[in-house]
């Protein structure tokens, strides 16, 4: 059975067969053995292995509080969604899907293996934050959801500009489609996302101003 969605750790929390004493006898013998932890991202439900808990996870960018240790980690559950938080999740997903591919192609249009860096991990991330919407949905194909795609630009300082500005508009639907429902995953959710997309704009801020 899954939990509702709660990043508050050790709030609302109940951990499925094991209790807190249970995990943190592991935790502390893990520590004890010098075992890295095992990390894993409630957004993306991928693992991270590490000695510390990174500030974001590396897959979709959610941040640190996203991020449990595995020994803590639950499923989270949305119950039943009104046809306005789905036709909100529904303008998600093509979000995703058109900033993923315009990353996509920013990438394969690159010879600079420096910037190229940066295009593939912002695609990876955005590819997560469709899949993940994609599952919430029950979509199990992106391309055959009818997304107007983006034209990418010339050369990398107007694609730059271009990333700032979708990224932008994602976070300006991400913030109206959180404040107007009162399902508390999906403001988690929606919270993870705008958390993200915001370190992107950052990151193409500095590419788009550095050395000035
Ligand atoms: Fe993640
Ligand atoms: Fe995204």
């Amino acid at each position: 059975m899954g939990k509702n969605f709660n990043t508050q750790q050790g709030e609302g929390i109940i951990i499925e067969g094991k209790n807190m004493s249970e995990i943190k006898e592991i935790q502390k013998e893990r520590m004890e053995k010098n075992v890295p932890e095992l990390y894993r991202c409630l957004i993306c439900a991928h693992e991270v292995s590490a000695p510390a808990k990174p500030n974001r996870c590396p897959f979709c960018g959610a941040n640190i509080e996203y991020l449990l240790n595995a020994t803590e980690y639950y499923q989270y559950e949305l119950g039943s969604l009104s046809d306005d938080e789905l036709e909100d999740l529904e303008t998600t997903l093509e979000l995703e899907i058109s900033n993923a591919v315009f990353y996509q192609e920013a990438e394969d249009m690159t010879e600079d293996l420096e910037i190229e860096s940066y295009y593939r991990y912002f695609r990876r991330h955005e590819g997560y934050h469709r899949d993940e919407i994609m599952d919430i949905l029950g979509v199990d194909d992106w391309e055959t959801v009818d997304v107007e795609l983006l034209e990418l630009p010339g050369d990398h300082e107007d694609i730059f500009e271009k990333s700032i500005e979708i990224e932008q508009q994602a976070i300006s639907f991400y913030i109206t489609a959180r404040n107007r429902t009162d399902n508390e995953t999906l403001v988690s959710i929606y919270s993870a996302l705008i958390g993200a997309e915001g370190y992107h704009t950052e990151f193409f801020d500095y590419l788009l101003n550095r050395g000035q």
